[in-house]
């Protein structure tokens, strides 16, 4: 929301926040691939821009974004009179850890005169793990930029971060000047960054604290080390899944999500995901695993999202056995 926000008010032909959408010449569209955290559409609609003017581009066979699709819905929408202003890229889909290529979609937001926004919720931190970090070369180009705290930080819910790189766009975007607010030289109003003009609270807790305190303690290699174990383990669970030809790995595993299910041979798609979503909802229940779960091309998935320092290989060879054997069990009682 932060980020749209801005790169709304930065693209718009009119002075948008004085005016409203409604004064817009053209209707403004804003593109992502169709696995593209909710959050955006969310923010489309609360931008009122309408949750029609996010154009969801389908992604290839390892879930990123097409970007000929891309392209081509840019210039149909020109065509069409539309005000095309921005990119979602995405470091690290929500359903299977998947990375745009960040670079290309940074080349062509510098050519059609878009914003470049990337939602790096998790996978931002690729940055820090150096087999992973070639996956974010070109997020350095971004607009502004995502990330969560809560997740790869290991800190408490919840500390969001987001970051605009133009400090003047940011602040024209939520500055709103009032008598009860004046930026005072001295006392408990001095000093110049005021948080209320770069997001939508006013009054807000102290988030940077938690965050600012463990980076203390820890230091920062100690958080790479963390977050690089999380990606190993991710693919040794890829590697568990892989040799149990009772299990079938969903997506490629390609940071620290895997997305899985209980699928031996000859089992109908129907009855796989009946399977499966009963399975997980054992798991839960019993206290066993807390996975989540999604639809990896329709089909129900187990999906396992590691963001937790206390996680272990042992926890993750429970979780096969117990998927096995219940996966077993269960495809005989609900046939
Ligand atoms: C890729 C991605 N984007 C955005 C979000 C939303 O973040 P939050 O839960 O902090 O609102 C999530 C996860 O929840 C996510 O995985």
């Amino acid at each position: 929301l932060v980020g749209l926000t801005v790169a709304r008010t930065a693209k718009a032909e009119i002075d948008i926040n004085q005016l409203g959408v409604a004064a817009a010449p053209r209707p403004m569209t804003l593109y992502a691939s169709t696995e593209t955290h909710n959050s955006v559409t969310k923010a489309a609609a609360l931008l009122g821009l309408g949750r029609e003017a996010l154009r969801l581009i389908r992604v290839d066979a390892d879930f990123r974004i097409d970007l000929s699709e891309l392209k081509r819905a840019i210039a149909a929408d020109r065509a069409e009179g539309k005000l095309p202003f921005c990119v979602v890229g995405n470091a690290g889909t929500v359903n299977t850890g998947a990375f745009d290529d960040l670079q290309a979609l940074g080349d062509l937001c510098r050519q059609e005169n878009l914003w470049f926004h990337v939602d790096g919720a998790f996978g931002a931190f690729a940055a820090v793990v150096p087999s992973r970090k070639h996956a974010v070369a070109g997020m350095g180009e971004a607009d502004s930029l995502a990330f969560d705290l809560h997740k790869f930080m290991y800190v408490p819910f919840e500390a969001g971060c987001a970051m605009v790189r133009d400090s003047d766009a940011h602040r024209r975007a939520f500055a709103v000047s009032a008598d009860y607010l004046v930026h005072a030289q001295r006392g408990p109003a001095g000093g110049n960054v005021w948080f209320t003009d770069y997001g939508v609270q006013l009054s807000r807790g102290f988030r940077a604290l938690k965050v600012w305190m463990s980076l203390k303690e820890h230091g920062a290699r100690k958080y790479a080390a963390a977050i690089a174990q999380n990606v190993d383990q991710a693919r040794y669970l890829a590697g568990l899944v892989e040799s149990n030809d009772r299990l079938q790995l969903l997506a490629p595993t390609s940071f620290n999500i895997v997305c899985f299910r209980y699928a031996a041979a000859g089992m109908a798609d129907a009855l796989l995901d009946r399977v499966n979503e009963e399975l997980l909802l054992e798991l839960q229940e019993q206290g066993i695993a807390l996975p989540s779960s999604t639809r990896i091309n329709g089909r129900f998935a187990i999906r396992v999202c590691i963001t937790n320092h206390r996680t272990r290989r042992a926890d993750l060879d429970l979780l096969v056995n117990e998927v096995d054997q219940r996966g077993e069990r269960l495809a005989t009682s609900l046939k």
